[in-house]
Formats: structure tokens, C-alpha cells, sequence
């Protein structure tokens, strides 16, 4: 059921030739309609997921709607520190990144640690994306001016984070970490905005609402996937709407200066919410750095290969 569209305010024509974009999560429901938007806008495309026979046939049929031959698909598994930092290493030949949408998220996985030691649902729904937007900051930094856009959820007005507890397993239900997981996204796009700042890189936060993807589709409840993937097929809004939402944030000039907001529906949404508690974002940002184990020399010295100078990326931490 489609009653309204919500996202009629955030058309754009803004052409996007010389650009180059990175979106996670495009072989399938948001991110494959948010990589086919920018693909029609004449940007190179980057797009990354973990199941490389499905960014295959991704990668086909965005450049067959868009007429856009430069779309290039690159493997990555956010459930995997080392897989997030391969290929950032791979992307060594990448001249510039103007564009980075951190589009990954998924619900009804197992409770149980990654071989990163981080809870399943955390990693792939946070830490994953953390470390990724840490270690391309520097390029993104020489494409300035560049923007992240990081996609939440209206799920994390139930988030919370413990700093004892938000890792561990056992704690929380599942849709619990899902919360707390898009919550901690908003938290640090904050932050990021703080320590970014006058780098030229923006960095936004948003919630995209419902929209008819299968997102539930990682559920072992036959029954349970079943209903809820109806109930978004019968309520959410057409993926290539709701597309638009993150591709507006990350083209319009009228977002220039209104990085380290949050945005639903093409609107800031409270963002004062989360900007106020500058102890809670700061320790966010910390914490996530010592559990994606950021400090590792390794980083540093990918980074300087990689980008340029280990001051670009000592500056923002
Ligand atoms: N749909 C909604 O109603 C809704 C509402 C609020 C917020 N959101 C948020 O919007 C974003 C997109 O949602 P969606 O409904 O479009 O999701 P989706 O249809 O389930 O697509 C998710 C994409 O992420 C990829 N992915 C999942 N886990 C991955 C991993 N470990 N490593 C690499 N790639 C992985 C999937 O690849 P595979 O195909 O290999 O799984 C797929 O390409 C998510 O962040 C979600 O939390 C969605």
C-alpha cells in the first residue's frame, strides 16, 4: 500500500560526471536503486557487498538501466574486519571518492561473535561501517569537498548503548542490537562531524523509512520472514523513492552546511537529539576505535600508502 510520497521534495537533476561514488549494500533492496540513481547521474560507481555472483548481476543491470558503463563491483563482507580492510587496500587505484553511502544493514542474525570478537549484529549493522568510513576518510579528504551519508532507522529511538554490555552476546534481543546498532550510526556521524570539520568532508545520518525490500530475509522463522517481508512489501514505499532520500543528501548543495545532522524523509528529524550528549559521542567514537582495533600500526600504514599523509588521518582522531 502506497499512499504518499514522501520523497517528492528530494528530487534533484544534479549531474554527477567525474564524480565517484561508493554505495555498500547495492546487489539488493535500497542501495542497488541508490547505485542506479547515481549511475544515471554520469558518477562512477563503486558498489560492495559480501555474495560476489549477486554483484555481478547488480553491476549488469545498474549499467543496463543507466546506460553507464563505469560501474565497478568490488567484494566486501562487513561481518569481517579483515574483508572491510582489504578493500579499502584495493581501492588503491581509486583517484578520488566523492560520494560514500554507508547503505549495509540487516536484521535476524545469529547472537554470536565474529571471528573480529564483535557481536554479529553490531559488526555488521556498525562497526563494519565505522571502520570503513575511518580508513577512506583520508581519501575522501583529498576529494573534497565529499560527503557520507550513513543510513539509520526510526528502530533506534529504542537504542541504547551500554558500554559494558553493547558487544557482548546474550544481552539483547535481536532486534535490541539492531537498535542500539542504528543508534550508534547517528552517534557517530556526529562525531565525525566534530572531529571532520573544516576538512570538507560532511557527513549526514538518516532514516530512510519503511521501504518494500526483504530486509527480513536473513530470519530462520520461515513464518516470521514470511509476514514481516509481506508486511514491508504491503507498507514500505517503491525502493527507488525512498533511493532518492540519500542520494539527495549526498548531491544537493542546500545540504552543504548541514553536516552532522540527521534527516527523515528529506527533512532534519531531531537532531539535537543527538548532538546534545558530547560525552556519549565522544566515548562512542573511542570505544569503536579500540574494538575495530584502529590503533593497529597496520592502519596507519595502510592509510599512508593508500591516500597520502598519516597527518590527514591523525587529524581527525
Ligand atoms: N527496508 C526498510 O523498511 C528499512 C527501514 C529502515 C531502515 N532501513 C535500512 O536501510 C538500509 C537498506 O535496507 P534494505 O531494506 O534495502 O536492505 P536489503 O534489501 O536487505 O539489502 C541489504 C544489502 O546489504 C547487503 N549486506 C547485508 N549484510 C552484508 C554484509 N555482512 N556484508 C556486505 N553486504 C551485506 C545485502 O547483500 P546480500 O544480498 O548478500 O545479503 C544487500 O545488498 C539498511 O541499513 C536498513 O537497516 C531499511
Amino acid at each position: 500500500m502506497y499512499r504518499r510520497d514522501d520523497f517528492s521534495d528530494c528530487d534533484t537533476d544534479i549531474r554527477l560526471d567525474g564524480k565517484v561514488a561508493l554505495v555498500t549494500g547495492a546487489t539488493a533492496g535500497t542501495g542497488f536503486e541508490i547505485a542506479k540513481n547515481l549511475a544515471r547521474r554520469g558518477a562512477k560507481v563503486i558498489i560492495a557487498s559480501r555474495n560476489a555472483t549477486k554483484l555481478a548481476g547488480a553491476k549488469q543491470d545498474i549499467i543496463m538501466d543507466s546506460g553507464n558503463q563505469n560501474i565497478v563491483a568490488r567484494q566486501m563482507d562487513l561481518a569481517s574486519l579483515t574483508s572491510v580492510r582489504n578493500f579499502v587496500g584495493e581501492l588503491r587505484s581509486e583517484p578520488r571518492l566523492d560520494i560514500l553511502i554507508n547503505n549495509i544493514g540487516a536484521i535476524g542474525l545469529q547472537d554470536r561473535l565474529t571471528e573480529d570478537g564483535l557481536q554479529l549484529m553490531m559488526q555488521v549493522n556498525y562497526f563494519g561501517s565505522f571502520l570503513l568510513t575511518f580508513l577512506l576518510f583520508p581519501l575522501m579528504r583529498r576529494s573534497a569537498p565529499s560527503r557520507i551519508v550513513n543510513v539509520s532507522s526510526l528502530a533506534l529511538i529504542l537504542g541504547h548503548i551500554d558500554f559494558d554490555n553493547w558487544n557482548d552476546v546474550n544481552k539483547y534481543s535481536n532486534f535490541g542490537y539492531y537498535c542500539n546498532a542504528k543508534l550508534a550510526d547517528v552517534l557517530f556521524s556526529v562525531e565525525m562531524n566534530k572531529r571532520a570539520a573544516d576538512s570538507g568532508v560532511s557527513v549526514y545520518s538518516m532514516d530512510p523509512g519503511l521501504g518494500k525490500s526483504e530486509f527480513f530475509r536473513n530470519f530462520e522463522n520461515d513464518i516470521l520472514k514470511n509476514i514481516l517481508n509481506s508486511a514491508l512489501l504491503h507498507f514500505g514505499r517503491p525502493l527507488h523513492r525512498v533511493a532518492t532520500m540519500s542520494v539527495y543528501l549526498a548531491v544537493d548543495p542546500k545540504f552543504e552546511t548541514e553536516s552532522g545532522k540527521h534527516f527523515r524523509d528529506c527533512k532534519e528529524f531531531y537532531s539535537s537529539w543527538f548532538a546534545n550528549d558530547t560525552i556519549l559521542t565522544r566515548r562512542v567514537w573511542e570505544e569503536s576505535k579500540k574494538l575495530v582495533r584502529i590503533t593497529r600500526e597496520e592502519d596507519w600504514e595502510r592509510a599512508q600508502n593508500n591516500f597520502g599523509s598519516r597527518t590527514q588521518l591523525y587529524n581527525i582522531i
